[in-house]
């Protein structure tokens, strides 16, 4: 089964093309960051109008690289919850109109859930498993008890992950976003030069703060004098290195606590260096198996969407035109 999927929650119009959830044929991306880069962060009109004008173009490129014709598409996916509301709502719509004018089923897809399934292109992976997603907009860790059955375990009360590394490289004088920057940067640092609390949240042992570690660099930042603080190679990779253990040190415990041995992570976060070598070496010690998807299926990206639409598909949710973007729902929730 041929799915072509629309990825546009935030500052990405993507298309892509997967034969049965697992074999991407094809994965085009266009970003908007050097548009919002200006700004520091994403201006929500503009990435609404920008995917506005991408959308046609990586549909059709999506369509040319995968070498099929829209007649050979089986089914049309797009996100649609959460993210941003007039961004969601473009990739939406256009996958309705493709739907409706083609004749094909319409699959509507969490964001979240297609994160998690990034795993399933490269890998054997199968629920259920225990997933840690962190991206610039949320930090879950989610039982994946089949396909279509998700429990949240832990999350962020506060910033996401991302957006404490994205907060953090800013202060260091890094570009937007700054998690990449901040992963170049910290390469050759030394990771004890700083130390950063691991903030305990009363309730829930999983759940993260991470507005509390960003405070501590802020603080910290502050005593430094300003030469020291720019572009600081050592601070870079402390913090990255409190970020990864704080993410580690709750996933395992959840995993240990819960009887997981199968183990995946997701999101645009588990681009980070320091976070993979992290957590592989953590759970070959203790003998668990670890899925993390290839580095160009971890920021947002529309064969990860295509890839769980074809699991949605399956459990027999199919979506009606009248269908809505809906910009917080949760992953529990199917769209
Ligand atoms: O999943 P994603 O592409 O978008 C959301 O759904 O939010 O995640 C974006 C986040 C940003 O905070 C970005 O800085 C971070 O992922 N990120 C990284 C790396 N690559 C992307 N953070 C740290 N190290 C990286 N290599
Ligand atoms: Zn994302």
């Amino acid at each position: 089964m041929r799915i072509l999927a629309i990825e546009s929650s935030c500052d990405e119009t993507a298309a892509a093309v997967v034969e049965d959830g697992r074999r991407a044929l094809s994965n085009a991306v266009a970003s908007q960051i050097e548009a919002h880069k200006i700004y520091g962060g994403v201006v929500p009109e503009i990435a609404s109008r920008m995917h506005a004008e991408a959308i046609c173009a990586v549909v059709r490129e999506a369509l040319e690289a995968a070498g099929v014709s829209l007649r050979e598409i089986d089914a049309v996916a797009a996100t649609a919850a959460p993210g941003l509301v007039g961004a969601l709502l473009v990739g939406l719509n256009y996958a309705k109109g493709l739907a409706y004018a083609n004749g094909k089923p319409l699959v509507a897809v969490h964001h979240l859930r297609a994160h998690a399934a990034a795993n399933y292109l490269n890998s054997e992976l199968a629920p259920p498993y225990l997933c840690l997603i962190v991206s610039g907009g949320h930090t879950h860790i989610v039982e994946v008890l089949d396909y279509t059955t998700f429990r949240v375990v832990g999350r962020t009360r506060d910033d996401a992950a991302g957006e404490a590394l994205d907060k953090t490289a800013r202060l260091l004088g890094l570009p937007y976003p700054g998690g990449p920057h901040l992963d170049h940067l910290g390469r050759g640092g030394n990771p004890n030069a700083y130390k950063f609390p691991r903030p305990k949240v009363p309730g829930n042992p999983y759940d993260f703060s991470f507005s509390g570690l960003k405070t501590a660099a802020m603080n910290q930042l502050r005593s430094l004098n300003p030469e020291s603080s720019l572009s600081n190679p050592d601070f870079a990779a402390s913090f990255q290195f409190a970020v990864a253990d704080y993410l580690c040190r709750n996933f395992l415990c959840a995993a240990a606590d819960l009887g997981y041995q199968t183990l995946a992570l997701a999101g645009g976060v588990c681009a980070n260096s320091v976070l993979r070598a992290e957590m592989k070496a953590r759970c070959e010690k203790l003998g668990l198996t670890l899925h993390v998807p290839g580095l160009a299926y971890c920021g947002d990206n529309a064969a990860m969407v295509a890839a769980q639409a074809y699991y949605e598909f399956r459990a027999g949710h199919i979506a009606g035109l009248g269908c809505n973007a809906a910009p917080s729902l949760s992953i529990e929730e199917t769209p």
